[in-house]
């Protein structure tokens, strides 16, 4: 009896262990997909960590916009979607096809197809290496084949995308004998995407297209819808050297009347504090004595004001007393490390940025730091008062701060657009663009390209040249982008700092400020549709290539920009289907071929699609009130275009107060096109005075 006993007991404990070792290794667990939206689905696997990149921003899905886009099916075969939690980790594994290409994955500057790279999605400033190290490490990545994978992790994910030959693939490579075979490859072909997390569960999502914008405008509108900015925010920006002070910046303003330069937004760098590295946020009484006086001699001119932070707070700040309990165990240049995620270090550091610098008519910050740069940075052994592990916080306090400060303002019922150096997937709806210290023209423009495969913008920002050409093609590009900025903090360059090209520079300048209408457009559709303004080619409806398109983009639907850099005379450019016309003369530039061309240094080459509406302010002074439009319109055939229009600063518009202007070109009988713009709705903005036409193709 006892030893009858002893048996069972020993069979169901071997029993037990079986099972779970099975459970364990939990091998191709069944998925199960929920439909939360139109085209989005979501699982957990194992147990997902309550801190994740979703929950940390705090941000709510746009789910009515989702419905409304169109049907959209499971994009993949679930049966190939593997899932299994191992080793206190994650496994994901994702199918890939022959020609399916990834994009996305993180704020690449060299690449911007994925696969067949090995990544670590890890929050640091751009190191020249697209190896994960990011200032947008987003866990989010679209495919050709027009679906996304968000993984909803605030951990450091490795990712291995097409490279992992698995030995069970029904798609594995033949093995060949290098000695003899000419087609031997060292990367043999791989048919999925594999992933680690680094816990014991995970928040996994697809978004489904059918295009590849689709897929991406889903992501970005579950994330919230993509930013608005203020109109002023889309103006040009300058920032001022590290120890100017407010003559000096008077002075520097006056240079830009002088020159004739616009100028919305002027940036004071650190040395607008009493302190830097580590920060007061405290103004300097020497340099500005009268802060707020200068704020407001500013804003009579039509300048709003931008304030340089790092989140590094000094000893010496009258911030400290509160703050010191909700600081992190390790400093950073000797200044304390705030712990955004608790609510008093949001309470304390609130009021303080309200009561001192919004209150006075601050418009916006610059948050600079918050991605890494290991030697300066907490280790990851660094401890943070909330418990929140220093993995994560490094993750996310870029967001966390941007979190903040987007509150603030909204509290205000003020919208506010800055700059930021580290964010990641949550934070598409909060109002700022990442810059960085990283200096290549070209791969700034690889980044921004990238940006748009992932919820975030990208300034190409100008700082200084080697040559008036460089300085050129440098503007060029920054107004064609989410912030067009010179940052002179170090070099107190000026627009007009090479006389040859400054009759250029202030062309472009100009261009920028009368593309605000329909810039503001694009952003409205990124706020409201998930589409993001500055996009990738391969975002482009039918667009295809075989090459890797790295240098140049789309500004919304109808502006195709294809920079040059220095040294080069001619370029070539991946034109879609359908007609493509030269933005400055109306002529047609070819239809869904490759051309060359020569545009001389005046001018960055724009092209616009066939019956391509491009609404433009007759003067520079859209940001404020009322302005005259001139509706350009290109090519041939009959167009409707819906020009978006509000307030420009407040959040009025989520309340419905917006109009979206219906702008419709038709043909006469006899062939000749004419166009008309709708008024606006009753009681709806209208900030549109005269209305006049430019049919740029003859
Ligand atoms: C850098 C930043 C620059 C400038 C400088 C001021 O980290 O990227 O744009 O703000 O700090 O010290």
């Amino acid at each position: 009896m006892k030893y009858t006993n002893c048996l069972l007991l020993s069979i169901s404990l071997a029993a037990m262990a079986i099972f779970i070792t099975v459970d364990a290794k939990s091998q191709n667990s069944p998925i199960h997909w929920q439909k939360i939206a139109n085209g989005v689905w979501k699982t957990e696997v194992g147990k997902p960590e309550k801190n994740n990149l979703l929950t940390i921003a705090g941000v709510g899905p746009k789910i009515s916009a989702i419905n409304k886009m169109s049907i959209a099916k499971f994009p993949l075969e679930e049966n190939e979607i593997k899932v299994e939690v191992y080793d206190g980790k994650t496994y994901l594994r994702f199918p890939l096809n022959q020609n399916e290409k990834i994009f996305g994955l993180g704020l690449n500057f060299k690449t911007v197809e994925q696969r067949g790279r090995i990544l670590r999605l890890h929050e640091d400033h751009y190191d020249g290496i697209d190896n994960g190290r990011s200032h947008a490490p987003i866990p989010f990545y679209v495919s050709s084949k027009g679906y996304g994978i968000f993984i909803n992790s605030a951990r450091y994910i490795d990712i291995w995308v097409g490279t992992g030959v698995r030995a069970e693939s029904k798609n594995a490579p033949k093995a060949r004998d290098r000695n003899t075979d000419p087609k031997w490859s060292a990367s043999p072909y791989s048919d999925n995407v594999e992933i680690l997390v680094p816990t014991e569960g995970v928040e996994l999502y697809v978004f489904g297209g059918p295009s590849t914008l689709d897929a991406v405008s889903r992501f970005n509108l579950y994330q919230g819808g993509g930013s608005l900015p203020p109109k002023w925010g889309l103006g040009f920006w300058h920032r001022t050297p590290t120890l100017f002070n407010d003559s000096l910046l008077l002075n520097e303003v006056d240079g830009f009347t002088k020159h004739q330069f616009p100028l919305t937004v002027i940036g004071l760098e650190p040395g607008w504090q009493s302190k830097a590295y580590p920060c007061t946020y405290e103004w300097d009484s020497k340099r500005f004595p009268d802060p707020k006086g200068l704020i407001n001699q500013l804003k009579d001119k039509g300048i709003y004001t931008n304030l340089w932070i790092n989140p590094y707070i000094s000893p010496e700040s009258n911030l400290i007393k509160a703050l010191q309990p909700y600081t992190a165990s390790h400093t950073v240049w000797s200044g304390y490390v705030p712990d955004y995620s608790m609510k008093q270090t949001n309470t304390i550091i609130g009021n303080h940025l309200k009561k001192n610098l919004l209150d006075i008519g601050v418009s916006g910050f610059k948050m600079d730091e918050n991605d890494g740069f290991d030697f300066w940075l907490w280790p990851d052994v660094a401890k943070f008062p909330s418990g929140m592990p220093a993995e994560i916080m490094r993750q996310t306090y870029g967001m966390m701060m941007q979190k903040l400060n987007t509150k603030l303002y909204r509290a205000e019922n003020k919208r506010t657009y800055g700059l930021v150096r580290g964010t990641n997937a949550g934070a598409t709806s909060f109002p700022f663009v990442i810059y960085n210290d990283y200096y290549s023209h070209r791969d700034f423009i690889t980044a921004l390209i990238n940006s748009s495969f992932i919820g975030t913008l990208w300034t190409p920002e100008v700082r200084s040249s080697g040559s008036a050409e460089d300085w050129l093609r440098r503007m060029q590009t920054v107004c064609f982008s989410p912030i067009a900025m010179l940052n002179a903090w170090a070099d107190g360059t000026k627009p007009w700092t090479f006389p040859e090209v400054e009759k250029e520079v202030a062309e472009v300048a100009n261009l920028r400020m009368q593309l605000i209408p329909y810039l503001y457009t694009c952003f409205a559709d990124y706020a409201f549709y998930g589409r993001p303004p500055f996009r990738a080619m391969n975002l482009v409806d039918g667009f295809t290539s075989n090459n890797e398109i790295k240098d140049q983009y789309m500004v919304g639907d109808n502006l195709l920009i294809a920079p040059l850099f220095t040294g080069e005379t001619s370029r070539k450019v991946s034109l879609p289907a359908g007609k493509w016309y030269d933005f400055y003369t109306g002529k047609l530039a070819g239809e869904a071929e490759i051309i060359t061309v020569a545009p001389g240094l005046a001018h960055i080459p724009v092209f616009v699609r066939n019956g391509g509406i491009v609404p433009m302010a007759v003067n520079n002074k859209v940001a404020e009130g009322k302005f005259d439009l001139v509706i350009r319109y290109y090519g041939n055939k009959e167009t409707s275009y819906q020009l978006y229009d509000d307030d420009g600063k407040t959040f009025d518009y989520e309340k419905g107060v917006f109009s979206w202007r219906n702008i419709v070109v038709k043909k006469y009988p006899q062939g000749k096109l004419f166009g008309t713009i709708s008024n606006a709705e009753k009681n709806k903005p209208d900030n549109i005075g005269n209305v006049t036409w430019e049919f740029k193709t003859n």
